[in-house]
């Protein structure tokens, strides 16, 4: 493979964007009529409701018609991922009944590649720690009724420097349909300068898909633009149309207290309500219960499973899984049930520093500030707590009156 020069992820991405914002001006301009006429009437123009478009081909996708639902060992394992400790957090998955509450996708992260490519230019995994191959640990996962989902990057090398899938798309993608994996996550490090990013992401996605239609395509194009510019609304939107999950949020970081992370991510999603929709999910990134590196609180694991299935955001933990928390936490089939529904929760009303956002059956009130604040707030029917014993939560006169603690998160459903 020959090696491109690179640069970091994002001036790699500031120029891309600016490319394609440039690319995406000049068909905009002097092409438009030509696609309306419809001589390419496969061209997509996406985001229009919003400044600068990116044109991709959409990307025929038939699977994750729910937000998809698993484990993936990067935030436990990194780079000291191995195919056992894959197998047995697949197989706790089945043991401890969270498989049969839709965690159902094991999802292998990077450096599970060897170092170097096959003589013939094929991936291959690393001998010392996948010394049975991908396709036995497809086999399996799939024998335990799972779904296997395995990580690649567009660039020249991985996040990690392991090969990249640049020049190699095609291959790639029937690579991993032979060996039988069901998700591949595509990351974005080490993009050549001059690519144009979406171009590359919505190429992958083809291959992909032309290789096995029903696999789901997970992608990361958006991390690196700031949440609220045009850019990351147009990369938002060209991804919605190639892929079925994409990243809204740069990697978790353990110096970022739990809360101030949590509000973040819900703030860079709301926004983005309209681009989720069957098949096509903003994703939070992962669930961090029972993950021992970053030490989540009881309540802060459960205010993030909160945020993320009021987002219908893929619930994908990143955390051991037999820890009576995790259990607790991702289990818990009120919160699973209201990520499923499959509709992004809306902003309905702020007041001070509390959010209130809803979906069909459900309700979510966010103290996005650090310093507690008092809620009042007009029940729209009787409030059941998600958490504890469900019971009703206690109103007085329709108003439930409670106090937040900085960063804190109550959600109900609605009856
Ligand atoms: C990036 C991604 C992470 C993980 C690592 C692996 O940082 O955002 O989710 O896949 O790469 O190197």
């Amino acid at each position: 493979m020959t090696r491109r020069p690179v640069n970091s992820r994002g001036q790699l991405r500031a120029r891309s964007i600016r490319s394609v914002e440039r690319v995406a001006r000049i068909l905009g301009w002097c092409l438009l009529p030509t696609f309306v006429a419809g001589a390419l009437s496969t061209l997509a123009w996406l985001g229009s409701r919003h400044t600068q478009p990116i044109a991709v081909t959409p990307v025929a996708t038939t699977a994750a018609a729910r937000p998809p639902m698993g484990w993936n060992d990067w935030y436990q394992d990194r780079c000291a991922v191995t195919e056992s400790e894959v197998l047995k957090s697949a197989r706790e998955l089945v043991s401890t009944g969270l498989a049969s509450d839709g965690y159902d996708t094991v999802v292998i992260d990077d450096c599970w590649m060897a170092a170097t490519r096959s003589a013939t230019g094929a991936l291959l995994p690393d001998a010392k720690t996948f010394p049975d191959g991908i396709p036995y640990v497809a086999n399996v996962v799939h024998s335990l009724g799972l779904k296997l989902g395995i990580y690649a990057s567009a660039g020249t090398a991985t996040c990690s420097g392991r090969p990249g899938s640049y020049g190699h798309y095609t291959e790639d993608a029937r690579t991993f349909s032979s060996w039988g994996v069901d998700f591949v996550k595509l990351d974005s490090c080490h993009l050549p300068s001059s690519a144009d990013s979406a171009t590359l992401f919505n190429q992958f996605g083809t291959a992909l898909s032309a290789a096995n239609p029903g696999v789901v395509y997970s992608q990361e194009l958006p991390v690196g633009a700031a949440p609220g510019s045009s850019t990351f609304t147009a990369l938002v939107a060209a991804s919605s149309a190639m892929s079925n999950m994409w990243r809204i949020a740069p990697d978790e970081r353990a110096t970022v207290a739990a809360g101030a992370s949590i509000t973040e991510h819900l703030e860079a999603d709301l926004p983005l309500y309209s681009y989720a929709s069957p098949g096509h999910w903003n994703d939070l990134d992962m669930l961090l219960a029972g993950n021992s590196i970053f030490s989540y609180s009881l309540s802060d694991q459960e205010n993030q499973a909160d945020v993320w299935a009021m987002e219908s955001s893929p619930l994908i933990a990143s955390g051991n899984l037999t820890s009576a928390a995790s259990l607790m936490v991702l289990g818990n089939k009120k919160v699973i049930a209201i990520d499923q529904e499959g509709v992004q929760g809306k902003l309905v009303g702020t007041e001070g520093s509390i959010d209130v956002i809803t979906k069909p059956g459900s309700v979510m009130l966010v103290n996005t500030s650090p310093v507690r604040a008092d809620v009042r707030y007009k029940a729209p029917g009787e409030l059941l707590n998600v958490w504890g014993n469900g019971r009703p939560a206690r109103t007085t006169d329709g108003y439930l009156h409670r106090t937040l603690p900085g960063y804190g998160v109550l959600m109900f459903t609605v009856r």
